[in-house]
């Protein structure tokens, strides 16, 4: 991203980070987000050692002896800095969990012979995504970089190969805005805790610094700390000036106690909002890691309507991929992402660049818009004539994307569409209209 020469002082860049809705934002905060905004559409990778086991990433790791209660004796995680206990609850999709002394050796045996930096970024352009964020560390504490703060990293692995940094590199020769991913939990660093947070936040703020220095394309900052961790826990305000210091146009989510620059609905598409940015993370099997073959894949049209529904919606979609220990994307993903791209090499214009509504999102489907050109994207069909709310400017013409007019009538109670079945296609029918 090239820095922009009105980016605001890092007092701005604080101010703004503290509100939520971007009308309460300065304009050039705004402008940090333009790219992002028109982008819709990018790819999580959520990749580490736990690959190896096929268990959910950080927390497919047992913490606990295994009583039949699970966290009984758990040593940490479970910091009360601000009187919150982490890890309280296990969730049936851990288990069944992986035993510690395997889970904190499997870095020992991570070597993805297949990994090809150039292939796997060219699946996400191929898929018409514009971005890619990466897990530095998550949860677990593991690097997937050359790190020189921990030894816990991916130079420790068989493979030793810099996996963050191929990353990065291919992104920038392939075209895609790279980000990264990184957990400011620790459930392997010693200082992890209540009583040595201090010391812990140097190392965070030192491995902050270390990768935006070592890597210029970083433009976006995932962090992953539910929001009612305050900024304080993080010395969140530190290290926001440290990032603005080294990246004064990169955009951060709001999983550092601040709200930041947009907000993160999990698994779930966000809802209908024009207020606020906000990017839905989802994953194709439920999980975020690899977890085998044996777990079910969203079906290509499912993962196609996520897309529509989050730029419909006013977000963006961020779709996860859980690469296998091999390096390669599991083909089952590969082939949802390609469907997804090749729709999207027709139909991109109605969304790339667009913004949500005016209509909001219904049962039908969605709809973005572009200056005075609305798209509207139909999946499910009404009995009769298809109706949309009012909207105050006068429709002029409305014709299908893939050809074709459209009879409609405008009123004061909405918008009729006849559109025969014979002209509907799968699996989305986009028509076009028009304002005077
Ligand atoms: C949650 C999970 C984490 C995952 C993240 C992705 O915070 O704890 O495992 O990486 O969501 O958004």
């Amino acid at each position: 991203m090239p820095t922009d020469p009105t980016a605001p002082t890092f007092d701005q860049f604080w101010a703004d980070a503290r509100q939520a809705n971007w009308r309460d934002k300065s304009p050039a905060g705004q402008r940090r987000l333009d790219w992002w905004r028109d982008a819709k559409f990018g790819m999580f990778v959520h990749w580490d050692p736990s690959s190896v086991a096929g268990a959910e990433i950080s927390w497919g790791k047992q913490f606990y002896d295994d009583t039949g209660e699970h966290y009984r004796d758990n040593p940490r995680p479970t910091p009360s800095l601000h009187g919150i206990e982490e890890h309280k609850m296990w969730l049936d999709w851990f288990k069944p969990a992986v035993p510690r002394e395997v889970y904190d050796n499997l870095y020992r045996s991570f070597y993805p012979g297949m990994f090809d930096a150039d292939k796997f970024v060219a699946e996400g352009k191929r898929a018409g995504m514009r971005y890619l964020v990466m897990v530095s560390k998550h949860h677990n504490g593991f690097c997937m970089w050359d790190t020189k703060f921990s030894d816990y990293n991916v130079m420790q692995t068989p493979f030793r190969r810099d996996i963050l940094a191929e990353i990065a590199r291919a992104c920038a020769k392939a075209g895609l805005t790279f980000g990264i991913y990184y957990s400011q939990r620790d459930w392997h660093h010693p200082a992890y805790g209540p009583t040595r947070m201090a010391e812990y936040n140097a190392y965070m703020h030192a491995q902050i610094r270390e990768l935006l220095e070592a890597h210029p394309n970083i433009s976006l900052i995932f962090f992953d700390c539910e929001q009612y961790y305050p900024s304080e826990m993080w010395d969140g305000k530190e290290l926001f000036r440290l990032i603005h210091s080294l990246r004064p146009d990169i955009i951060i989510n709001d999983r550092c106690g601040v709200p930041a620059d947009f907000w993160t609905p999990e698994q779930a598409l966000g809802a209908y909002n024009l207020e606020r940015d906000w990017e839905s993370c989802m994953t194709f099997t439920s999980f975020w890691s690899w977890h085998g073959f044996q777990t079910p894949v969203i079906s290509r049209e499912q993962c196609l309507r996520n897309l529509l529904g989050c730029a419909g919606g006013g977000g963006n979609l961020l779709m996860n991929v859980g690469p296998l220990p091999t390096g390669q994307i599991d083909p089952r993903e590969v082939d949802r992402l390609r469907y997804v791209g090749a729709w999207l090499d027709q139909h991109g214009e109605t969304v790339y660049g667009t913004r949500a509504g005016p209509f909001p999102p219904c049962d039908y489907g969605v709809s973005t818009h572009r200056d005075r050109t609305i798209y509207v994207h139909v999946w499910q069909w009404p009995d009769g004539l298809l109706q949309l709310p009012p909207i105050p400017d006068r429709v002029r013409s409305a014709r299908l994307f893939s050809g074709g007019d459209i009879s409609f009538q405008q009123s004061s109670t909405g918008l009729e569409l006849n559109i025969s079945p014979g002209d509907r296609t799968a699996p989305i029918t986009v028509l076009v209209l028009e304002l005077a």
